[in-house]
């Protein structure tokens, strides 16, 4: 047993997040207290992203800061984990002398061993990927989180192998959860309280677990609890299954809103980016789940200046944007990185100058669709899961529609978890003002959805 106090910091997408909390679990198992201050801490981890090189300075950088911390404080360990590991760990190591411990994705089970190596005097390093770690029997400690929406990881690694993208070489070949542990997680949740889960994967319409689909587990998962909502992320474009927008049509607590990279707006550049789909496929698919899912909201990951792209290019994700009027968009210049494809084999010619101001022209354009968006929401109902106060005032309390959408109303005597039914009365780009009206329960708000 170890005593220490633990402290975690993580950065990148919501996989790690979840992973934090999986490390969390391990190390309060082997009797270590988490703390939020790194200040407080005895062993301090960073669990890290490599997906641009703008993530990978700030990690340095507060790599760095822990160093100092480590100068005025003996005894002091400081650990590096998740994506940023295998790439780095020997400048980590020997050149730096940052950090006491290296761990990478899937490796976790292996920290207290470390801890133990570490405590002997000696440096420690588990980068090994594996072919089956999913992490299945255990379950997560949400220590940080708003006790009301948590994240299940459904399967790990990606074999797709994006040209721009690290994750393949980072976090290792695709593997799938066993259906039970999933359903088992998400069963807990609920009991728990819990009112939201968003199923996580780098491609989670590859999800497979014996004759078990994507589509049969969101079917699944979303019969565990009925008042439960469930969202899930990432789908790829290439293979998304028809079935599974007849299942969010019909299923009150599948969400209507689905995050659907699209990259590019350009087929030649599609092609370039080792993306199977072309423009008008994307277009097509697009189509379908506009007419299925009346309503459905969309959102979308864009990369700006990736290599060779002609000004026709962009102008091809430009009206591509434009056409599907996304809800929401995570836009980003294009980052070279090591052993990935476009390293080995492209130019990354686009001038750093005409990156930012393609990158500049697609956020402009996004803000304006959603503010658009969002006006034509005024005066519609929703039905909203509140998450918490509202970071402006304690006397407003936030929350998300099933779209998605980010929703502030006054607080009245309405309560953190609760589902109210809204009218929408104002909207900046990012947010909807409303007006609460009642509590409510999706089955309820679903059998009768205008309550008078
Ligand atoms: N598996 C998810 C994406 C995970 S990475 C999916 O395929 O949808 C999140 C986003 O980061 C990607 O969708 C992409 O838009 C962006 N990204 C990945 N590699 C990048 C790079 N080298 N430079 C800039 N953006 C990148
Ligand atoms: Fe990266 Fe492509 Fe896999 Fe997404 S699908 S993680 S972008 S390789
Ligand atoms: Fe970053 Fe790894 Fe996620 S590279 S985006 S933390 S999978």
């Amino acid at each position: 047993m170890n005593n220490k106090r633990f402290y975690i910091e993580t950065y990148g997408c919501q996989m790690n997040f979840a992973d934090s909390e999986i490390v969390n679990s391990i190390l309060i198992d082997e009797g270590m207290t988490p703390v939020h201050e790194a200040g407080e801490a005895d062993v301090i981890f960073v669990n890290t992203c490599s997906i641009r090189e703008n993530a990978e300075t700030r990690v340095w950088n507060r790599l760095k800061e822990f160093r100092s911390l480590k100068n005025g404080k003996k005894n002091l360990t400081v650990g590096v984990l998740g994506c940023m590991a295998e790439r780095v760990r020997e400048q980590i190591i020997d050149q730096e002398q940052l950090v006491d411990i290296v761990v990478g994705p899937d490796a976790y089970r292996d920290i207290p061993n470390l801890l133990a190596e570490v405590d002997d005097g000696r440096k420690a390093v588990n980068v090994l990927l594996s072919l089956e770690e999913t992490y299945a029997d255990i379950s997560p400690v949400r220590t940080s989180g708003n006790g009301v929406t948590a994240f299940v990881s459904i399967m790990r690694g990606c074999d797709n192998m994006c040209s721009f993208c690290v994750v393949p070489f980072t976090r290792g070949r695709e593997r799938s959860r066993p259906l039970e542990s999933i359903l088992r997680e998400i069963q807990q949740l609920s009991d728990q309280g819990y009112k939201e889960v968003t199923l996580l994967g780098q491609n989670v319409n590859s999800y497979k677990y014996r004759d078990i689909d994507f589509t049969r587990l969101m079917d699944e998962a979303s019969k565990t609890d009925p008042e439960m909502r469930f969202r899930f992320s990432s789908p790829h474009p290439k293979d998304f299954p028809e079935p599974l927008l007849h299942l969010i049509a019909e299923r009150p607590n599948l969400c209507n809103y689905i995050h659907i990279p699209a990259q590019s707006g350009s087929s030649s550049m599609l092609e370039r980016m080792r993306r199977p789909y072309t423009r008008e496929q994307y277009l097509e698919l697009i189509e379908k789940m506009k007419s299925i899912i009346p309503g459905v909201a969309l959102s979308t990951d864009i990369i700006a200046g990736f290599c060779d792209e002609t000004e026709e290019e962009h102008q091809d994700t430009m009206t591509l944007m434009e056409m599907v009027e996304y809800d929401l968009a995570y836009m980003f210049a294009y980052s070279e990185r090591e052993r990935t494809l476009a390293h080995r084999k492209y130019d990354d010619n686009v001038p750093e100058d005409v990156k930012k101001r393609r990158l500049t022209e697609i956020i402009q354009q996004q803000m304006a669709i959603q503010e658009k968006n969002n006006k034509k929401e005024i005066g519609s109902r929703h039905l909203v899961l509140v998450e918490g106060e509202s970071k402006r005032s304690d006397q407003q309390l936030s929350g998300r529609t099933d779209t998605n959408k980010m929703v502030v109303f006054d607080r009245k005597e309405y309560q953190k978890g609760d589902y109210i039914e809204v009218e929408i009365t104002g909207c900046t780009s990012a947010t909807l003002m409303a007006r609460p009206l009642k509590k409510r329960s999706i089955s309820e708000y679903h059998a009768e959805p205008a309550l008078v």
